[in-house]
């Protein structure tokens, strides 16, 4: 093995550049040349890739974002945008692939290996949805983020007496809006994963100012069937009722922007550097993800047929310690 390439794809996730670092680095430390594949899928099928030297991944470890780009690339969803991607790494000499990304991008890498390419996967989503990994690169950024953005807003909503509705990222996982609401002390959290009818996030919310509250914090998970759109919309409705005053925040793609906290950085770097003696050592074609702190391979294979249930008994917690 002489020439490894390093991509990233999907919705970009804080740490991402920390792990393209420790690929580049890893590589070149084993004698190895790496090169990066601008854009994602969609710069594979292109041929849009660059030399990494040392340097080039140099400040880099603090920034959010990916310094490579990505993509969702429709056409690699097909055989010919596949079949031109393993044509552009075997006419450069690549002999092993490091995908950095979340489902989308590690199903790919699957489509990949299927083809004959040496290919390892590291587990970097913000939703924390893909099984093989405890807790994915860029989780524990966005947490962070959100968790700002609650504790800010409770101020206001205490001032004003208002019932925020505060909605979190992560596709149809309910993890970030879970894991925000129990440690921003939510008086409600709603996810995709838990079925819950307004009027008891209602009676929630009622009962909390009964309490004596001046504010009350609902999240809610993108996903969820009722999601801040259909809850304010439901709340307003029978806003006469209920009798409280509402402001919606989503937080959107704020959640991905942040500056990666130490343990992303941490996860990425054992991640990113583990892909490259995975690869060096032929041990390809499988996932890196840490699973009870240890950097663990799951077969790509075996991903699609894994599920990552959610703790949503946690819910009951977060309900006890609102009181
Ligand atoms: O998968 C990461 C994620 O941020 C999801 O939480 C969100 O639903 C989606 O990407 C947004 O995608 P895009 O950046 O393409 O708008």
């Amino acid at each position: 093995m002489k020439r490894i390439a390093v991509l990233t794809s999907g919705g970009d996730a804080p740490g991402m550049n920390a792990a393209i670092r420790a690929v580049v680095r890893t590589g070149l430390s084993l004698g190895l040349e790496v090169i990066g594949v601008r854009h994602g899928y969609s710069g594979l099928i292109a041929g849009d890739f660059i030399p990494l030297r040392a340097r080039d991944v140099g400040g880099i470890i603090e920034r959010g974002g990916t310094m490579l780009g990505t993509s969702r690339c429709a056409a690699f969803l097909t055989d010919a945008g596949q079949e031109t991607a393993v044509q552009q790494l075997r006419d450069r000499d690549v002999s092993g692939l490091v995908i950095i990304g979340g489902n989308g991008s590690q199903a790919g890498a699957r489509a990949l290996a299927l083809r004959g390419v040496a290919v390892v996967g590291v587990a970097s989503t913000i939703d924390n949805d893909l099984a093989g990994s405890d807790v994915t690169i860029g989780v524990t950024t966005a947490l962070d983020i959100a968790l700002e953005a609650i504790d800010r807003l409770r101020v206001t909503a205490s001032a004003h007496g208002r019932v925020f509705l505060v909605e979190l990222m992560g596709r149809a996982c309910g993890y970030l809006a879970l894991i925000a609401g129990i440690t921003g002390g939510a008086e409600a959290i709603v996810i995709p994963e838990v079925a819950q009818d307004p009027e008891s996030i209602a009676a929630t919310v009622r009962g909390a100012y009964a309490r004596g509250k001046s504010h009350a914090i609902v999240v809610i998970a993108e996903g969820a069937e009722r999601n801040a759109d259909a809850l304010s919309r439901y709340f307003t409705e029978h806003a006469a009722r209920l009798g409280f005053e509402l402001r919606v925040t989503k937080l959107g793609h704020v959640q991905r922007g942040g500056s990666p906290c130490a343990f992303d950085r941490l996860q990425a770097t054992l991640l990113g550097a583990a892909a490259v003696e995975h690869l060096r050592a032929g041990r390809h074609g499988v996932l890196l993800g840490i699973v009870a702190g240890k950097v663990t391979p799951t077969a790509l294979k075996d991903l699609g047929n894994r599920d990552k249930p959610l703790d949503a008994s946690l819910l009951h917690l977060a309900r006890v310690l609102t009181e």
